[in-house]
């Protein structure tokens, strides 16, 4: 991997991926695309390359590899949970037809695929805990629909086409950088927000409510050590479980409270949300990602907590909050 695109890069993955693949391979060589333009505070503007780009238009994104001369697409653009269900037929239109014209131009121009599915391929018929890396996924969101069948269609271009085609099933994503997207596992991240703004946070999931969980930092090394793993090892290509904490809102919010004392957490559950969470694993049984490409897990509960904290101060202090994108938690159908 020398030369990058990420589409979808303004994200709440994709501002992590791009910062990070730009330590390795320089800035010059990772061009950033998404289908907004970055705001003027955005961690990606006026960072590098930048290109505004419908991953739904196979031309314009074929252009844009040429251009760029990648020899690696990491295919960030989806529209997560919630606001699948919100909008399920643009779900289908930019999660699917996306993911088909990616495909496409990875299979003309020859570039390898990077393409993240989800906890949510799986529904209530799976076993929860621990999943396992192969077992029944009947999901019963949009959401879920487009990535069960976007697996299906990596392995496709991979056994019909050659197409160097590789994923993960990631669980729900806690960061500090960009905000999360409209997903189901959105409080994570709005919890500490609340919690440094208002030492309070009403969550829209009931206390008990366990999924898997994983900080940025390894999401991403979890992402490029794919992309960079000998493919001789690697049987399950496209949706490699991989976990790295159990959270359920009551128990972050006693690691909060540990540490703000002030704050509180109370519950106004979202049924839609609440009946999308229940559908979903508890528990990911990584085994298989652990024994092809060698993953493993760096962060902690604890260690997430208190690094979470302390950028988030760190950024509310250089720019308080309402003046940063870091301080700034958008509502479920408000991105996508
Ligand atoms: P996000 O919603 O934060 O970012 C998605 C980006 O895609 C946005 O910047 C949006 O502007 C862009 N986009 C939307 N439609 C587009 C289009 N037609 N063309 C180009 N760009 C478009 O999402 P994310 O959390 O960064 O997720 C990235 C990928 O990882 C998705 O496939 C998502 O399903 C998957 N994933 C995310 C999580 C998580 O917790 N964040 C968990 C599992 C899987
Ligand atoms: N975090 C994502 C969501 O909640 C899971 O794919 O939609």
């Amino acid at each position: 991997m020398k030369r990058v695109l990420v589409t979808g890069a303004l994200g709440q993955i994709g501002t992590e991926l791009v910062a990070s693949l730009r330590e390795g391979l320089g800035d010059e060589s990772v061009l950033a695309t998404d289908l907004r333009a970055p705001a003027p505070d955005h961690p990606l503007a006026d960072a590098g390359p930048f290109r505004q780009l419908d991953c739904t238009d196979g031309s314009a994104l074929a252009r844009a590899v040429r251009d760029a001369r990648a020899d690696t697409v990491f295919h960030l653009a989806a529209l997560l949970s919630a606001v699948g269900e919100k909008r399920p037929m643009e779900a289908w239109r930019v999660n699917l037809g996306g993911l088909m014209e990616v495909l496409e131009v990875a299979r003309e121009e020859g570039t390898a695929l990077f393409t993240p599915s989800s906890i949510a391929a799986f529904g209530q018929d799976t076993p929860p805990d621990p999943t396992p890396q192969d077992t029944l996924q009947r999901p019963t969101t949009m959401y879920g629909v487009t990535k069960v069948a976007g697996e299906l269609l990596c392995d496709y271009y991979h056994t019909r086409f050659g197409v160097d085609a590789r994923g993960l099933r990631y669980p729900g994503l806690i960061s500090h950088s960009a905000p999360p997207g409209g997903g189901t596992t959105d409080w994570a991240v709005e919890i500490f927000h609340e919690a440094l703004d208002r030492g309070h946070y009403t969550c829209f999931l009931g206390p008990d409510t366990q999924l898997d969980m994983m900080y940025m930092p390894d999401a991403v090394r979890a992402a490029i050590e794919l992309m960079e793993a000998d493919p001789a090892r690697l049987r399950h290509r496209n949706a490699f479980n991989v976990t790295a904490m159990q959270l359920a809102p009551a128990r972050l919010a006693e690691a909060l409270a540990a540490r703000i004392p002030r704050f509180a957490i109370d519950y106004e559950v979202d049924p839609v949300r609440q009946a999308i969470a229940d559908s979903w694993p508890r528990r990911l049984d990584d085994s298989a990602a652990r024994g092809e490409w060698g993953w493993e897990p760096r962060w902690t509960l604890d260690a997430m907590v208190d690094d979470m904290l302390t950028e988030l101060r760190a950024a509310r202090t250089a720019a308080p909050a309402g003046e940063g994108a870091s301080a700034v938690t958008l509502p479920p159908d408000s991105r996508g």
